[in-house]
């Protein structure tokens, strides 16, 4: 493993524009369940089709917002990990680091990451079905109902996460930033993701046709695996910083 670390470490130290994929894999150290693993999987107890949907929500919104609540809560007690933090240092370390991740936790930005484009949101921001955005819970206080109404004068309507659900559009603007970025990229690593989920999981490829070396760190193979040219197997809080020890020492 140590070889691929070394591999990994030498693709890193030469990128001149590196671009960070990462997914719910990265906050499994922080004690954030991922999507898709058997058992302990925030799915595992719900149906997501029921949850993480506009029309879940129209249909029982006081589902949808406990549910949420709940997640922000796991979110609110997580710290970054070594992962995160490894994946911060990078941007001290190399000329052009982009983060692209899927997961809505904000940790990349709380582990000092400042490029940090958010695909699916952020669990920590709402906003109400007429758009009024950019809220938090500060904005919210006082409110006993679930979920509680949008503050601005004469609005009222139902607050909602700022996250991106089941047959949503991405925030156009993020998505198009996202795919020009993974297209010039001459390395992309991706973390802690299972590749499954569009249009986040096509950006490898857009690196891939752009030529780039792609470094994958996951303890399991992914569907995006196989245009890895370097795939370390394990958890991206010990892999991470130890490939990051080994450019530090150029
Ligand atoms: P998944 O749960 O689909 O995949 C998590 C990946 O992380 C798996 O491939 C695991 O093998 C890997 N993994 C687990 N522990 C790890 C560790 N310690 N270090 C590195 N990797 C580890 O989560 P995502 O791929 O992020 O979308 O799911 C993508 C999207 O599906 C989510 O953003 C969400 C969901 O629907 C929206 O919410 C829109």
């Amino acid at each position: 493993m140590q070889n691929l670390v070394q591999q990994a470490a030498d693709i890193l130290a030469h990128a001149r524009r590196l671009v960070i994929l990462t997914g719910a894999g990265i906050s499994k150290e922080s004690g954030i369940p991922t999507f898709r693993e058997a058992q302990q999987g925030l799915w595992a107890q719900h149906d997501p089709q029921r949850l993480a949907t506009l029309q879940g929500f129209l249909a029982n919104p006081t589902l949808v917002w406990d549910w949420y609540q709940f997640r922000l809560r796991l979110v609110e007690q997580a710290q970054p990990n070594a992962g995160h933090r490894a994946i911060a240092a990078l941007e001290q370390r190399l000329p052009d680091v982009e983060v692209i991740t899927q997961n809505v936790d904000g940790l990349h930005g709380q582990a000092g990451s400042r490029r940090v484009l958010e695909l699916h949101g952020n669990i920590r921001r709402f906003k109400c079905l007429r758009g009024h955005g950019n809220l938090t819970m500060a904005d919210l206080a006082g409110q006993a109902s679930a979920p509680p109404l949008c503050p601005h004068p004469g609005c009222k309507a139902k607050v909602r996460p700022d996250v991106v659900w089941f047959g949503e559009n991405l925030d156009y603007r993020v998505l198009q930033q996202a795919a020009a970025d993974s297209e010039a990229c001459d390395v992309m690593l991706i973390v802690g993701t299972s590749g499954v989920v569009q249009p986040a999981a096509s950006l490898p490829y857009q690196a891939w046709k752009s030529r780039a070396r792609i470094i994958e760190v996951n303890p399991e193979k992914s569907e995006l695996s196989d245009i890895a040219h370097v795939h370390l197997s394990g958890p991206a809080g010990e892999l991470l910083p130890r490939v990051l020890a080994v450019i530090g020492d150029r």
